[in-house]
């Protein structure tokens, strides 16, 4: 059997809407085109191991919306395990409204509703089948309080746990997150953390050499089309973008987490397990939209 993996996080109703410019205050202009798909960092970091095949675990909270009803569904259509995915009286389910310009920019919004209310208790409540995943996926979509309670479940059990801390988040304390794996943050996150510039390669090293020297094991930059830097003990091993042309690259450092996730439980190699993480995170740029991006292992090894 394939080793678990869990999600504790967020899930959000994509609203993106394709403008041609961005309006001003008191302006109505007018689209082209609107499209709706399932995101959140949560599920998608999920979505993407689900799709290449993993056994994922989400921990997560919908509303009582007919978005809830619909990201359970979406959950079950990707083989998702949803025995702890709660639902929320009087509650709207994340939301987030995206604006997408033609040069591909984005501007996101987010509306956390339901994700707000995940608590400790609810990872607590999983106890018996977060026991049995090899890796927890973490993100800052939920509760500050739900990502150091994850990472102390972990800790306690001897599971590995990968945090994620997107979006950034200023009030993240450093020092409840050093028993974390992995981190994965991006440039911008990673100077955030540590305090320190990360304007280059050479920075972003020693930035996160601070990270684990305060105890991390291995810290992960992610750095868009740059690709990515690992750095683990004595070493920094620069990962390689797959060079593309993208369409819409929303979504794309989820499927960049969620796929590393599954090579790296099926193999536990972690620098090989990168190399095919910026592959597939590549290739869903290449489509619009944020889940309905993701490949399939049969779309990813035709690739
Ligand atoms: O990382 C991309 C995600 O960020 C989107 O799916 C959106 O829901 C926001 O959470
Ligand atoms: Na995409």
């Amino acid at each position: 059997m394939t080793p678990r993996i869990a999600v504790i996080g967020s899930n959000n109703m994509d609203l993106v809407t394709y403008v041609t410019r961005v309006p001003e205050a008191g302006e109505t202009i007018e689209a082209p085109s609107f499209e709706i798909g399932f995101g959140g960092k949560g599920a998608n970091q999920a979505v993407a191991a689900g799709r290449l095949g993993a056994s994922v675990l989400m921990i997560t909270k919908v509303g009582d919306d007919s978005f809830g009803a619909e990201q359970i569904r979406n959950f079950e259509a990707n083989g998702i395990d949803t025995r702890h995915v709660g639902r929320v009286a009087n509650m709207s389910s994340g939301v987030a409204p995206i604006m997408v310009e033609p040069n591909g920019e984005n501007r996101i919004i987010i509306v956390k509703g339901a994700n707000a209310e995940l608590s400790p208790a609810d990872v607590d409540a999983a106890e018996a089948e977060l026991a049995t995943c090899r890796l927890i996926l973490l993100q800052l979509e939920t509760s500050l309080d739900v990502v150091y309670h994850a990472i102390e479940f972990g800790h306690r059990h001897g599971i590995e746990v990968l945090l994620n801390p997107a979006p950034a988040a200023a009030d993240l304390d450093p020092a409840r997150i050093r028993d974390a794996t992995f981190l994965v943050p991006n440039e911008t996150e990673l100077a955030l953390l540590t305090g320190m510039a990360v304007t280059d390669e050479a920075s972003c090293e020693a930035a996160a050499r601070k990270l684990i020297a305060a105890g991390t094991r291995c810290v992960i930059v992610t750095m868009g089309a740059k690709g990515a830097l690992l750095v683990e003990g004595e070493k920094a091993v620069p990962i390689r973008a797959f060079p593309v042309e993208p369409v819409d690259t929303t979504g794309a450092g989820d499927a960049f987490i969620g796929s590393f996730a599954h090579f790296y439980v099926s193999t536990g190699n972690v620098e090989a397990s990168l190399k095919l993480a910026a592959r597939y995170a590549a290739q869903s740029t290449l489509k619009r939209g944020t889940q309905k991006s993701y490949p399939t292992a049969e779309e990813f090894a035709a690739f």
